[in-house]
């Protein structure tokens, strides 16, 4: 067994990227194992702490991918966690440790639902089986891998003191993090930040493990419950790319890394830092944001809606005169960051007819694609033709050819 994992950082927040996992239940966003490959590269460089690659045991094609990022983005001392989910069941475990074995920081995340309703209809245990199972799935993690989160689904609405007694049993066996599902998108902030708050309270081991949190966006307010939690000592938050996933979707990665960003110094005091600390709470190069984004988007077909929060073609974009008179004179009258800080340039080049090869080129590997010389010649060629049917040339036509060029057609 390899003990190797990074050590538990309490001072920052970790984020755990489960695009390639929850992100890829969303209806219609399938991906092939090379364009998970291609997602994940783009992840460790944008940063995240855990990547959730995949369910190795739901189907081949899912074991293959994890295999591959394993051995690929995450097989030195500066990769990524790469993380395998796998139910509470010997055999979805034994897949996730077969498929993570090449990862340098593997991560097996086990799960089992505790709310009184998936017990009664989905899983039909009861709570004494459930208080049984966890921990001893915990520990046959812990036989292939030092690093084992554990979650107990429909944390949300299950009754937290029966919440506390599962937690308790799964650090004991040996759970590093305990991640607190909000499955069904159900709690409002305040109560979210108070259930953190009591497990903080009431489980008597909680120090040995990180208290991380996961929520989906059905009443939209993944994201705001999360900075609750945070407040309360949720210190790992995991999220999607775009906010993509299951019905409405995740907490977006973009939006509670900015949120922490842009809002330092409101949550410093919360992770035990000087108020006026400038030092960023994560680890993610926000400059990789937007290329990351449009990647996504582009692989899953899932559009971003123009008024998206970071990443929609409107999210800095001024159009009443009054906004636009205010920002020419000071920017800070209504932009509360900077385009650039997300990795869109300040001074866009428009691209049109008298544009050159290199300009164009260079906005295409800003938009995330890499094109070979041939593909790049012929995607250049269609670029000067489009270019003189339309005065100005957007992102949405730029990739529309640069996706064409690489797909062949
Ligand atoms: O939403 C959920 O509860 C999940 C778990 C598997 C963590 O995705
Ligand atoms: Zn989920």
């Amino acid at each position: 067994m390899r003990i190797k994992y990074p050590p538990q950082t309490v001072d920052r927040v970790l984020i755990f990227d489960t695009t390639l996992r929850d992100g890829e239940q969303s209806p219609g966003a399938s991906l092939n194992v090379d364009e998970k490959l291609t997602i994940a590269r783009q992840l460790a460089r944008l940063g995240v702490d855990i990547i959730e690659a995949g369910f190795p045991f739901a189907s081949p094609g899912d074991f293959e991918a994890v295999q591959r990022i394993a051995e690929t983005v995450g097989s030195s001392e500066t990769s990524p966690v790469i993380c395998g989910l796998a139910r509470a069941t010997r055999q979805d475990i034994e897949a996730a440790a077969k498929a993570l074995k090449p990862a340098y920081y593997p991560r097996i995340h086990t799960f089992i639902a505790t709310s009184d309703i998936h017990l009664e209809y989905k899983l039909r245990k009861t709570r004494a089986e459930v208080l049984e199972i966890a921990p001893e799935m915990v520990a046959y993690a812990k036989s292939f891998v030092d690093d084992v989160e554990f979650s107990p689904e429909d944390a949300g609405r299950s009754d937290p003191e029966f919440l506390y007694q599962v937690l308790e049993r799964v650090i004991d066996a040996g759970a590093t993090t305990i991640n607190i599902p909000d499955t069904v998108g159900y709690t409002t902030p305040a109560e979210f930040g108070a259930l953190i708050k009591g497990i903080k309270e009431n489980v008597p081991n909680i120090d040995r493990a990180v208290i991380s949190v996961h929520g989906h966006n059905d009443l939209g307010l993944a994201v705001a419950n999360f900075l609750e939690a945070v407040k309360n000592g949720a210190r790992q938050l995991e999220c999607t790319i775009n906010g993509i996933g299951e019905r409405a979707g995740n907490a977006a990665l973009e939006e509670l890394v900015m949120a922490l960003y842009v809002r330092r110094q409101y949550f410093n005091p919360f992770l035990g830092r000087p108020p006026e600390s400038e030092a960023p709470l994560t680890n993610i190069n926000t400059r990789e944001i937007y290329k990351t984004s449009r990647l996504v988007s582009n692989l899953t077909g899932m559009l971003i809606q123009p008024n998206k929060a970071i990443v929609g073609a409107n999210a800095f974009a001024h159009q009443s005169g009054i906004h636009q008179d205010g920002v020419l004179k000071h920017k800070q009258t209504y932009e509360i960051m900077d385009a650039q800080l997300i990795g869109l340039a300040d001074n866009q080049i428009v691209l049109g007819k008298l544009s050159g090869r290199n300009a164009f080129a260079t906005r295409l590997r800003e938009l995330g694609f890499e094109l070979s010389e041939t593909e790049l010649n012929k995607a250049f060629l269609r670029f000067k033709d489009l270019a003189d049917k339309k005065k100005e040339i957007t992102d949405w036509d730029l990739e529309a050819i640069a996706k064409d060029e690489t797909q062949g057609i």
